[in-house]
């Protein structure tokens, strides 16, 4: 998960490149770098820590190159330092690498035998030293594929060569990359989220592909460097504005953007003239579909949990549900008749879309849910359903959550009615009833001033729990997760009616506890496991919703109430205080909330 950018131009191109890195910083920021090509020579500055580490340089602010390459890293192999940091170079060759090469040091091995000499501790010094070594008997196109084929593993490169004035090299396999085209010069990226400041006009590479960037063309070459053309995308031209306006974070304004993007859904899905769900083009009969079989990660996977609980309600398909990661190598059995949704905001996480490949690879049916419908993961499935929640920086996801849960929602509701499984009325009922979420999220929004002084005790913990069943129990995975990944804390998410087969032994005096309890079929069962919580110390924070019937329970240390719906709809409503809860801890902590520590928005490494 690492961003890389590259700029053949007919001017000086430090400074375009320096912003292109600011803009995939959501990649990867523990170091990043930059070098050019200028008059025979190529120059090379990186720095630790953020792209304005970079910029202040003075190297770089007189950089004259009309060639370069830049990256953002997260660090794989080798500490997070300006050693380690791409791009790596030789004299001849200069590198910026996104993915992981298991074969290193088997190559490297191999190399420090031909006489190269390494500085680094990682991975990607390989491919320099291996090019360099290929350039010694092959032209530039053969001494490419020459290397990409002893390489094993991920990787999108970005290349320039001391000796080629004219030209940038882009290889992917398993990692993204783009060609973006502009006027008199042309640009490698990651994602067009990088190029989308200097251009719509974008070419994917597939895996296994390579490009040669000129300044007035390029070329596109397959693995056996054949000459193969590729179609040339115009992205939505429309630059969103992607600053966080008033915000203090971009966090901050994702999560009050949730009424707006659950709308956006809701519009682009349900045709409120004739009471339906528009799904178009769904390739499938519902009768070539018995089971669903859902997977994603990190919060994805939690989206996926939470829609196990739709189709169990509203269809009678079978389900299943797993960690991509998990998936790609269980031994599984893959059924013709079995659907796999593949969900993920950036499209591009490595596990998910390997795991997609896979069930490809098997000629089974895949779907994905995604944010990013330029993404990967999007254009490889059969069938996509995008979530339409507009570009989303912060790395802990918010609003992706709660799109992705729509869209799975909406899916559940079609199929079962489409199957008979779900009567007219109850389907024309709940759409009816979704009408009303974004407006019922706007109203939970509101829960704002306590959650901030309740946050402050989670801040003093050494851990806590979050405690929910059925419907509750994968907001509150997700719940933990959001406390995890913004205030450092540890804490669980947990079945609420598992806690007395062990965990209950973690509860102590003033431990918090948060205790998802909607007024939902497992309300009582709930309250009973909180007792028991509270009975040994704990400080529990009730989220519910309102209700004229009194909570049937004492000492509870703080209650959040959320606005009424039809049940479905409740995991909404519950998760909105806890993303809070976690933005505010980490507030309070003057933790860097859009970029966490050891994260990255976009996981494309294994
Ligand atoms: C969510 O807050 C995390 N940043 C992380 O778990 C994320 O959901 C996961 O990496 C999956 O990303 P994706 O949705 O882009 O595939």
């Amino acid at each position: 998960m690492c961003g890389i950018i590259g700029i053949n131009s007919k001017k000086p191109v430090s400074a375009s490149i320096i912003n292109s890195l600011k803009k995939l910083e959501y990649r990867g920021y523990d170091s990043a770098g930059i070098a050019t090509l200028h008059a025979g020579s190529i120059n090379e500055v990186k720095s630790e820590g953020r792209v304005d580490n970079l910029e202040k340089n003075s190297v770089v602010q007189n950089m004259v190159g009309t060639i370069g390459i830049g990256h953002v890293r997260w660090a794989t192999h080798g500490l997070p330092n300006s050693i380690n940091a791409h791009p790596h170079s030789s004299q001849n060759v200069s590198v910026v690498h996104n993915g992981i090469i298991e074969n290193s040091t088997l190559l490297k091995k191999f190399l420090v035998s031909k006489g190269h000499k390494f500085k680094s501790q990682t991975d990607t010094e390989v491919i320099v030293h291996l090019i360099t070594e290929n350039l010694k008997t092959e032209n530039i196109v053969n001494s490419i594929t020459k290397t990409l084929k002893s390489l094993h593993g991920s990787f999108a490169l970005g290349i320039i060569f001391k000796d080629q004035p004219d030209l940038i090299i882009g290889a992917r396999r398993g990692s993204p990359l783009a060609v973006g085209y502009g006027p008199n010069e042309n640009y490698l990226g990651s994602d067009s989220y990088a190029l989308k400041s200097m251009t719509n006009k974008i070419t994917y590479l597939s895996d296994g592909e390579f490009c040669v960037i000129k300044k007035d063309h390029v070329e596109f070459f397959n693995e056996d460097g054949i000459k193969i053309n590729k179609k040339v995308l115009e992205l939505s031209s429309e630059e969103e504005k992607y600053d966080k306006g008033d915000y203090k974070h971009f966090m901050a304004k994702e999560i009050e953007e949730q009424p707006s993007t659950l709308k956006n859904g809701i519009k682009e899905y349900v045709d409120t003239s004739n009471n339906d769900i528009n799904i178009f083009n769904f390739p499938w009969k519902t009768n070539e579909i018995s089971t669903i079989t859902l997977i994603g990660c990190g919060t994805a996977y939690h989206s996926c949990l939470m829609a196990r609980y739709w189709f169990e309600e509203l269809t009678n398909l079978n389900v299943n549900v797993d960690i991509a990661s998990e998936f790609r190598y269980r031994k599984n059995r893959f059924k013709k008749d079995t659907l796999y949704v593949f969900v993920s905001q950036s499209g591009e996480t490595a596990d998910t879309y390997a795991a997609l490949s896979l069930c490809k690879s098997k000629e089974m049916k895949t779907c994905s849910v995604v944010n990013v419908i330029e993404s990967s993961i999007a254009r490889d499935s059969e069938f996509v359903l995008p979530i339409h929640c507009g570009t989303e920086i912060g790395v802990a996801s918010t609003k992706a959550f709660l799109g992705q849960i729509l869209i799975l929602y909406l899916l559940a509701l079609k199929l079962g009615f489409l199957r008979k499984d779900l009567k007219r009325e109850l389907f024309n009922k709940k759409l009816k009833d979704l009408k009303e979420l974004p407006d019922l999220v706007q109203q939970t929004l509101l829960t704002d001033n306590k959650i901030q002084t309740i946050s402050k005790t989670f801040n003093d913990a050494k851990g806590s729990m979050f405690l929910g069943r059925g419907f509750s129990y994968p907001i509150a995975l997700e719940g933990a997760l959001k406390l995890k990944e913004l205030s450092y804390i540890h804490a669980e998410g947990y079945p609420a009616g598992e806690m007395k087969h062990g965990p209950l032994a973690l509860i102590e005096e003033g431990m918090p506890v948060v205790v998802l309890a909607p007024r939902d079929d497992y309300y009582k069962k709930t309250i009973s496991n909180m007792q028991e919580v509270i009975a040994r110390g704990a400080k529990v924070l009730l989220i519910t919703n309102k209700s004229k019937d009194e909570i049937i329970s004492e000492n509870i240390w703080e209650t959040i109430e959320v606005e009424t719906t039809n049940a479905d709809l409740l995991p909404f409503l519950l998760t909105v205080p806890l993303q809070k809860l976690a933005y505010y801890s980490a507030l309070k902590k003057g933790y860097d909330i859009d970029k966490p520590r050891n994260l990255a928005k976009s996981v494309t490494v294994e």
